[in-house]
């Protein structure tokens, strides 16, 4: 998409001429009070009002009762509530933002995504969620259909651009609504659109946040399935109560990393050995195939710097002994951070929680030998970091792409005492929102840490006495 197109989007149905012109006029007159183009990004701090965007009470009670209960439920309504969002914005994030004047736009610059409707209204630190301020509502129903387009090229770090008012952006142009106009814009129909909250650059300039970007480059883009086609599923029904009745209507369910369901299956396996037959003491190789049949980008994505998917192989024999089978290493550059190990990391907490010193927590908290599927993401001193904001580089790119399939294999030698035999042997891929040792630090509840069952998958050899 071109910068002109965007504008275009912007600046809705009136013509760039038109648009020329009255900013000549406004200028003539005077009435430089009256903003001519509305503020994308960093620059629309403070430029709207609350009362601008109607609340999504106000919308769901009544009209849009079946979205208002799915969009509650999904974590688009919780992006500012949410415990973890709260623990990390405002005991990380603001103290650090306070102190180094790199990273100081932070405090204002996560509510961009996070509280929309702060951030437009300046109300930047917001209240805490206890209050109950309108900066709860999170990335809430006008924000979404208040956007008429994005400015730039990329669609990243907010720069969506929002006009509030009668005007309802959304899929169609028919249609009666007795509360307010409808715009059909196809711009929200777009990957872009959600590219504009689900691409992230830190101060440093890096990539952290690149869902939309990786999902760009892959298979699914190119096929012209969308983010909406796997988030907002269609079914025929209404969108408004009493309202028309459409084949498709949008389900508002953004369900993703924080839905079992969602995650569960993602990832398919298969594991085989090289030899069916062994004696103790002899080498066998397991070959694990991990086929990425569900995520239209990476996987893990969004949130990478917190998230990790790992490799557990298992060896069971008929006495029902378990053995740790470790994963072989393949020797590329920065292996080190996609196997498990007890290390220290992420000591640039100790900046915002003001001790210089901090040693750090351990960095995977699993069992030590497993392959994680992870990106690295490291501060300016080179320590593995959770803050992204606080990004400078990152590591080698160990993800599973869409529609990827990677192959890791497991050297099991048989010791003496193993018992002759089927001996089982199990590959079970997990799912982690947090790394455990961060969670616990901080005191992020259990939740944002549970070990979440992706896939497993078990294949038998003979032990020969
Ligand atoms: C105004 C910013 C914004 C826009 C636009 C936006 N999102 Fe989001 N989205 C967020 C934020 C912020 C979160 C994180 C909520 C949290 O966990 O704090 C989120 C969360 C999600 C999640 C849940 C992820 C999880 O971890 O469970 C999904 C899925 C999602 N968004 C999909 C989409 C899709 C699809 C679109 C486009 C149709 C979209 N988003 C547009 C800001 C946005
Ligand atoms: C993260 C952004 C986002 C949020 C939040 C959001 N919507 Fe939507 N909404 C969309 C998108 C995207 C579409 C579909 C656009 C398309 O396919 O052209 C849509 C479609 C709709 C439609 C038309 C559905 C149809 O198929 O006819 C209605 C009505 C609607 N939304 C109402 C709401 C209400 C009410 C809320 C709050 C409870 C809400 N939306 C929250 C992004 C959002
Ligand atoms: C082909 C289906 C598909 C498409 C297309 C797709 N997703 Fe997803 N998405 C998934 C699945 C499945 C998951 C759950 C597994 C996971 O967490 O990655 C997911 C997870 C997510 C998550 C949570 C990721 C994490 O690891 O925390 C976000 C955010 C998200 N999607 C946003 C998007 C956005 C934005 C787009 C478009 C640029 C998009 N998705 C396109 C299937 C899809
Ligand atoms: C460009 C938009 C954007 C900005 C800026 C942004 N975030 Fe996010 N944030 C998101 C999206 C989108 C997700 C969901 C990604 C996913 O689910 O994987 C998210 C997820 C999170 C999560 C994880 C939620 C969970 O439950 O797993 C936390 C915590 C968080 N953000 C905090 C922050 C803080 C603190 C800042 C400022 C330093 C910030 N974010 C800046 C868009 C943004």
């Amino acid at each position: 998409m071109t910068g002109q197109s965007q504008i275009r989007q912007a600046k809705g149905t009136i013509s760039k001429q038109i648009w020329g012109l009255m900013s000549v006029l406004i200028v003539l007159t005077g009435a430089g009070v009256i903003s001519a183009q509305p503020k994308a990004g960093d620059a629309a701090l403070g430029t709207q009002k609350y009362d601008s965007y109607e609340t999504p009470d106000y919308c769901g009670t009544s009209c849009h009762v079946g979205f208002y209960q799915q969009w509650r439920q999904a974590m688009m309504s919780q992006s500012y509530t949410h415990h973890w969002d709260e623990i990390e914005y405002f005991k990380l994030a603001v103290p650090h933002a306070e102190k180094d004047p790199v990273v100081a736009g932070v405090k204002a610059g996560c509510n961009g995504c996070h509280a929309p409707l702060a951030f437009l209204a300046g109300d930047v630190p917001p209240a805490r969620p206890e209050a109950g301020s309108r900066a709860n509502e999170g990335v809430q129903c006008e924000v979404c259909h208040s956007i008429t387009g994005f400015e730039g090229d990329t669609p990243f770090n907010f720069n969506w651009i929002s006009v509030p008012g009668e005007d309802k952006q959304g899929p169609r142009a028919q249609g009666e609504s007795p509360a307010h106009k409808m715009v059909k814009n196809d711009f929200l129909a777009t990957a872009e659109f959600c590219g504009t909250c689900h691409n992230e650059k830190s101060p440093y300039g890096v990539w952290v946040k690149s869902t939309h970007l990786e999902w760009k480059e892959g298979p699914y883009a190119a096929q012209g399935v969308t983010c909406q086609q796997c988030h907002m599923t269609f079914a025929p029904g209404e969108s408004a109560e009493m309202g028309t009745k459409y084949p498709d209507v949008r389900q508002h369910l953004f369900h993703g990393a924080h839905d079992p369901g969602k995650v569960r299956g993602t990832i398919e396996l298969r594991i085989h050995p090289d030899i069916r037959e062994a004696e103790p003491g002899e080498a066998v190789k397991f070959t694990v195939a991990l086929f990425n049949q569900k995520t239209g980008h990476k996987f893990p994505s969004g949130s990478v710097e917190d998230r990790i998917v790992w490799l557990h192989v298992e060896a069971t024999d008929v006495a029902g002994k378990k053995y740790h089978l470790k994963v072989d290493p393949k020797g590329f550059a920065g292996e080190e951070y996609t196997i498990s190990a007890d290390v220290l990391a992420y000591q640039d907490m100790g900046i915002a929680l003001n001790e210089p010193d901090f040693k750090g927590v351990q960095r995977d908290g699993i069992p030590v030998g497993n392959r994680i599927f992870r990106m690295a993401y490291f501060d300016p001193q080179g320590r593995m970091t959770i803050q992204q904001w606080n990004t400078k580089s990152q590591g080698v790119d160990y993800r599973l792409g869409p529609r990827e399939t990677k192959l890791e294999t497991f050297t099991f030698n048989l010791p003496d005492d193993v018992a002759p035999g089927e001996l089982k042997v199990t590959a079970t891929l997990n799912y982690q929102l947090l790394v455990k040792p961060v969670a616990d630090f901080l005191g992020v509840p259990e939740e944002e840490s549970r070990v979440m069952f992706v896939n497993d998958h078990s294949t038998t050899i003979t032990v020969l006495p």
